[in-house]
This record gives C-alpha cells, sequence and structure tokens, in this order.
C-alpha cells in the first residue's frame, strides 16, 4: 500500500429536511451569494426551502450556470461578487453549479492576471472563498471534494482545477431532492459515478484489500439501485443510497494508498469540449475502449471485478477480463446510454487528432496509472471509440 494523507473537511450533512441547517452553517453577518442553475431549484421547491432558510442574512442571487459550467457566465458572476462585496458562496445544485462556484470562489481570491491561468496553468487553490453547498444531483461528488471543472466554448476547452482550499465549508445532501430529476440525468449520475469508482480500481493489484472493497461495495450498491431509482426517482431509501454511493465514489476515501487512473475522464473532457455531450455519457464512449487498449497493464485487475462483481468465475484471467469489459459497456447500455461517439454525432471523422492536440497543448500527455496514455495512445483509444 502508498503511504497517504487523508484530508476532507467538509461538514457532509445528510437526510431530510436538513436545508434549514444552512442558517447555522453560515458565519452570521456574511452577505451570501446564491448560485444556480436554468431553474430546477424553482420548480422543486429547494429555492424556497433556501430562500426561507437564508432569512437574517443579507442574500444576492445569480442564476443561469449551465450544464458544464462556462467560463463567459462565472465571470458575470465574479463581476457581482466584487461589486456586491460578497464574502460567503453557497451552491444550490448539481456538479455544474458547485464546480462553477469552486471556479468563483478561487478567482475572487486570485491576485494574477486573467482567472482563466487558475485552469490553464494548473495554479492550486491553498485558500479560497468559503462556500457551502446545497446538492440536488448525486453524480459528481464534488460536493464532498476539492475538484472542479470549467469549460470554455468559444476555444472548445474543458479543464480541471482544485486545490486544499476547495472543499466545500459543508455540503446538504437531502435524498428527497432526486424525486424531481429527469431520467436522463438519473443515468447519467449512476454512470459518473460508477466510472469514478472504476478510475480509482481499475489499474494493478496492490495487496489493498480494504480500498478495494470499499470501491468494490459502492460499484455492487450503484448496480442494484441503478434499475430501481430510474424506475422511481420519488422512492426516498433508494435515493438515499444512490446519493450516499455517489458522494463516497468521490471523496477521496477509496483512492488512499492505491494508484489511480482518470485517463478516462481526461479523454472523455475532449468530447464534451467538442460536442457538447453530457459528462457520463463521454465516459461510457470512452472506457470500454481505454481498457481494450490497456488490457494486459488492467487484466488482472479487470479479472477480480469480472468475479467479483459480475460473478465471472470460469475461464482464463483474459477471458475473464474481456467478459468484464463487455458486462461494463452492457451495464451503461442498460441505463440507456450509447457508448459509441457516432451515436452522438456524424461530424466524428478527424475529431481523435483533434482532441490528441489538445491533451497535448494542455500538458496532459503522461495520463494513465503508468503515465504511459501519450496524446498518440488517446487518439487511438478515440478511434476505436467512434
Ligand atoms: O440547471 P438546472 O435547471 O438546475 O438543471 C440541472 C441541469 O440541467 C438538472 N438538475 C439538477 N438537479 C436537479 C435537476 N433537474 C431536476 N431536479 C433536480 N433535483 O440536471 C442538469 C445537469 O446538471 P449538472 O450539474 O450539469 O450535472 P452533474 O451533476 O452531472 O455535473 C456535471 C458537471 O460536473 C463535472 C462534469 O465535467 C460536468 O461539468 N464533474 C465534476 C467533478 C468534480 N467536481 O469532482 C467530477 C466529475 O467527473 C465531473 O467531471
Ligand atoms: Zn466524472
Amino acid at each position: 500500500m502508498k503511504n497517504f494523507e487523508l484530508y476532507n473537511p467538509t461538514n457532509l450533512i445528510f437526510g431530510k429536511g436538513q436545508i434549514t441547517k444552512i442558517s447555522t452553517l453560515i458565519p452570521a453577518g456574511s452577505k451570501v451569494l446564491v448560485i444556480y442553475g436554468g431553474g430546477s431549484i424553482k420548480s422543486n421547491g429547494v429555492y424556497d426551502q433556501t430562500i426561507a432558510a437564508l432569512k437574517g442574512f443579507e442574500v444576492i442571487e445569480f442564476a443561469g450556470i449551465e450544464a458544464n459550467p462556462q467560463y463567459s457566465t462565472l465571470l458575470k458572476a465574479l463581476e457581482v461578487i466584487q461589486s456586491e462585496k460578497i464574502d460567503f458562496l453557497l451552491a444550490v445544485g448539481g456538479g455544474s453549479v458547485i464546480d462553477g462556484t469552486k471556479f468563483l470562489s478561487s478567482a475572487a481570491m486570485y491576485e494574477g492576471d486573467s482567472p482563466w491561468d487558475i485552469l490553464a496553468n494548473r495554479i492550486r487553490t491553498v485558500k479560497g472563498m468559503p462556500f457551502g453547498t446545497i446538492l440536488t444531483l448525486p453524480a459528481t461528488g464534488s460536493e464532498m471534494n476539492s475538484g472542479a471543472v470549467v469549460s470554455r466554448a468559444e476555444t472548445n476547452e474543458k479543464l480541471a482545477m482544485g486545490g486544499p482550499g476547495l472543499f466545500p465549508q459543508f455540503s446538504i445532501c437531502d435524498p428527497s431532492v432526486v424525486a424531481s430529476i429527469p431520467e436522463r440525468q438519473l443515468a447519467n449520475g449512476v454512470a459518473d459515478a460508477y466510472t469514478h469508482v472504476l478510475e480509482q480500481y481499475m489499474t494493478y493489484p496492490t495487496e489493498a484489500h480494504l480500498q478495494d472493497r470499499f470501491s468494490e461495495s459502492i460499484m455492487q450498491t450503484l448496480i442494484e439501485v441503478a434499475p430501481r431509482i430510474m424506475k422511481d426517482p420519488s422512492n426516498y431509501e433508494v435515493a438515499a443510497n444512490f446519493m450516499w454511493c455517489c458522494t463516497l465514489a468521490l471523496n477521496g476515501l477509496i483512492q488512499k494508498g492505491v494508484p489511480t487512473d482518470w485517463s478516462v475522464h481526461m479523454i472523455a473532457h475532449e468530447i464534451t469540449a467538442h460536442y457538447g455531450v453530457d459528462h457520463a455519457r463521454t465516459l461510457a464512449i470512452v472506457l470500454p475502449n481505454a481498457y481494450h487498449h490497456q488490457f494486459d497493464k488492467k487484466k488482472e485487475k479487470l479479472a477480480q471485478y469480472a468475479e467479483r462483481i459480475w460473478g465471472i468465475s470460469t475461464g482464463t484471467v483474459e477471458e475473464k477480463a474481456k467478459a468484464a469489459i463487455k458486462k461494463t459497456e452492457t451495464f451503461y447500455q442498460s441505463l440507456g446510454i450509447k457508448t459509441r461517439l457516432r451515436d452522438y454525432t456524424d461530424d466524428y471523422q478527424g475529431f481523435a487528432a483533434k482532441a490528441a492536440q489538445s491533451l497535448q497543448d494542455h500538458g496532459l500527455s503522461k495520463l494513465g496509472e503508468h503515465g504511459d496514455i501519450t496524446p498518440q495512445v488517446a487518439e487511438k483509444i478515440l478511434e476505436m471509440s467512434y
């Protein structure tokens, strides 16, 4: 097992009716900017609960953070933070709103020329403006981690950022919010969280038995809850299991002491940057072929996963490993997620080379647990995924 430090200061508050607690979590006298997306919180009651709970605080709102939060929109929010002298940010939404808020937390304290440099130059944020979140969509784990991803449509870029200063001070996770989530976003949430686990698990054996079991238990639970939550998102108990899985899939715990991959995410971000395809769906396009390409290096862990998750107990290591890749692709498809790029666009010829160039330009040239996924390898994986 590798050495590790486990630091996670987010106060995670889970369960029914917890939104009322924000009044005790935000420092008294704060001027709060409530940040949200396209309006789902207005129709499902979360907005009303939030505003009611903020009684006594001076509150300004910024609406319109889009899915895959856009830099141009975030700059407008930054102006509001500065002109209104905001001192606390409250994200109310899914991963996009929370990530956008993390960018704002960092940009509000940034002293360089252009806040885009935080992303382009991968500047780690050690101190950001304090913020909390009210999660409305289980998927990304952003509510309990210190990473964020921001897009810039003008330049077809989608880049990650992070740092120890970007953990939310608190996150309210009330599974009741799941009831209003459309099927497409439920499927995305399951697929994203499942893939987060795989990115931290599907490497090579390291005798990290507990971490393997943590990861396997999250995947097994997601497989169990997926059809039930898609059928009835208003089932609170199923929603609670779904939400907790998504948080634990990416709050840092399961990656401690083990190698991690993350190449699937980095390659897949290029698809969203170019075509606007939902994040989770881009993962389903890339992952099967990334594993086919890296087969010899991943086959032992793939075979363990085949046995423990999919119950495949016969055959050679190679046969089990191949069957496990197929099972994973079929799992994405069972959620209604298509797994080829051509399912999303007709204009895919030449994309792999462009994506490879973009990875190169952003210094993402040694991806994967072995650092052997160069832009050329990523190009090949994407061509296999057409
Ligand atoms: O904008 P509104 O109207 O709120 O609608 C949203 C949005 O259209 C809707 N929604 C959210 N909660 C709802 C709801 N609709 C009904 N009822 C509710 N309770 O869902 C749509 C998608 O929301 P979005 O926040 O974009 O989805 P998600 O949580 O999947 O976030 C995706 C973003 O997170 C990034 C992705 O790259 C993408 O930009 N990621 C962030 C990570 C992190 N910070 O750790 C890791 C992930 O790998 C991922 O990269
Ligand atoms: Zn993801």
